[in-house]
Order: C-alpha cells, then sequence, then structure tokens
C-alpha cells in the first residue's frame, strides 16, 4: 500500500521533521511511501483558465506534475502543513486548486483514498484545528476519507507546537503522542477500506 505525503512548508525545517517521522513509521510498517516537499518547488498558482475542463490537463507546465503522479498513485495521502496566518501555507493552498485539473480528467479519480492532516503552529494555539479542517474539507471536496485521531484527543488529526524551531518540536511529546494516534486511525483505515 502506497502513502504519499505532501509537505506544504516553503523550507525544510519543521514540517518536514514532522511527517519525515510519520513516514519512517509508516515505512517499518512496510507501506511504500514518498514525499513531496514544496520548499524549492515551481507551483504556480491556478488561474481559473478552465483549460483543464476543455483539455483533461492543466495548462501550466510546473512541478505540480509530480504531485499530481503521486496522488494518483496513493493509497494514503498525508497533508502536513505549517500554520500561516491562523490555517494552512499558501504552498499548500496552491496545490488544492490545482487539483481541480485531475477531476476534469474523472469526477472520481481520488475517491475512496485514506487522508490524514498534520498541523506545525509557532505557537500553541496558533490554528492547527482549522488548518485541520480545511484539510480535512479538501478529502472531503475529493471524496477522500480523512481520519482523525479517534474520539479522545488529536481529533482532528495531529496537531504541533514548535515555537518556531526544530529543538522545540522534537521536545513536543503531546505533539508526537497525537501524530502516534492519528497514525494508528489511518493504518487502520487504510487496511479497512483499502486492502
Ligand atoms: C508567514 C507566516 C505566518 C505564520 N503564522 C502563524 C500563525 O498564524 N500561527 C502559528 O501558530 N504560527 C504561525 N507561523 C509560525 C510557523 O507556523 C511555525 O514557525 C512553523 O513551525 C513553521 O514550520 P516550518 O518550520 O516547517 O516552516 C507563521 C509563520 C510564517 C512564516
Amino acid at each position: 500500500m502506497k502513502v504519499f505525503g505532501i509537505c506544504g512548508s516553503p523550507r525544510n525545517n519543521t514540517t518536514e521533521y514532522v511527517l519525515r517521522n510519520a513516514i519512517d513509521k509508516l515505512e517499518s510498517k512496510n507501506f511504500e511511501t514518498s514525499i513531496f516537499f514544496c520548499a524549492g518547488k515551481d507551483i504556480k498558482p491556478c488561474m481559473h483558465c478552465d483549460y483543464c475542463l476543455m483539455n483533461k490537463k492543466c495548462i501550466i507546465e510546473d512541478d505540480m506534475s509530480i504531485v499530481y503522479e503521486n496522488l494518483l498513485d496513493a493509497d494514503g495521502i498525508i497533508l502536513a502543513t505549517p500554520i500561516q496566518s491562523g490555517g494552512i501555507s499558501s504552498n499548500l493552498a496552491t496545490i488544492m486548486d490545482r487539483t481541480r485539473a485531475l477531476e476534469a480528467v474523472d469526477y472520481n479519480i481520488l475517491r475512496g483514498k485514506i487522508g490524514m492532516s498534520i498541523a506545525v503552529g509557532g505557537d500553541r494555539t496558533g490554528g492547527q484545528d482549522f488548518a485541520h479542517l480545511k484539510n480535512i474539507t479538501y478529502f472531503m471536496i475529493h471524496g477522500i476519507i480523512p481520519v482523525s485521531g479517534g474520539p479522545f484527543g488529536s481529533n482532528l488529526g495531529a496537531s504541533f507546537w514548535s515555537n518556531d524551531n526544530l529543538d522545540d518540536i522534537k521536545n513536543d511529546s503531546y505533539g508526537m503522542e497525537s501524530l502516534d494516534r492519528t497514525l494508528v486511525e489511518f493504518e487502520k483505515f487504510l487496511v479497512k477500506y483499502i486492502d
């Protein structure tokens, strides 16, 4: 089973650390994995030109082609975002908008995959839940089944407090607990609905 993680940070730092931790844990359970890092990539915003609706592909040629391939190939998708202005990063929002070109090919193209959300804020309550809700909304729009961390805490996904640095996020044991809880649900859903 294949899991594709998207790191929505414009740099390689705390969100990358958390996503790699999640991916390493999944690999140790024999999931096949791949990660796309937004940092340093060229992903232009959707222009709403509607070329995709007519031609079944996006008119823009950039690194989004890597994301398209991996999204199609994946059974499970992890969206990992730093909190920016109380929500997801603009990098991740751009990827979400550009997904429109996939549904232009086939309305059901992502339906039935499993999705989980990771949110990393500089503040403890900096907008992590709001970012999860955006990720979960994206999953729902595309027919992707969103998982939570279960009924007792981590209800919307894995939430981290980085205090804007790598040392502190490594010590965020509560955040790591929320990641582990969400991964348990993610794995269960993958096995139940995809296997
Ligand atoms: C433009 C910008 C806006 C930010 N806004 C928030 C915010 O609203 N809430 C918050 O908790 N952290 C905010 N942060 C801090 C980052 O979420 C935090 O430093 C995070 O760990 C960065 O992830 P990264 O290391 O993967 O880039 C912001 C950072 C930037 C650059």
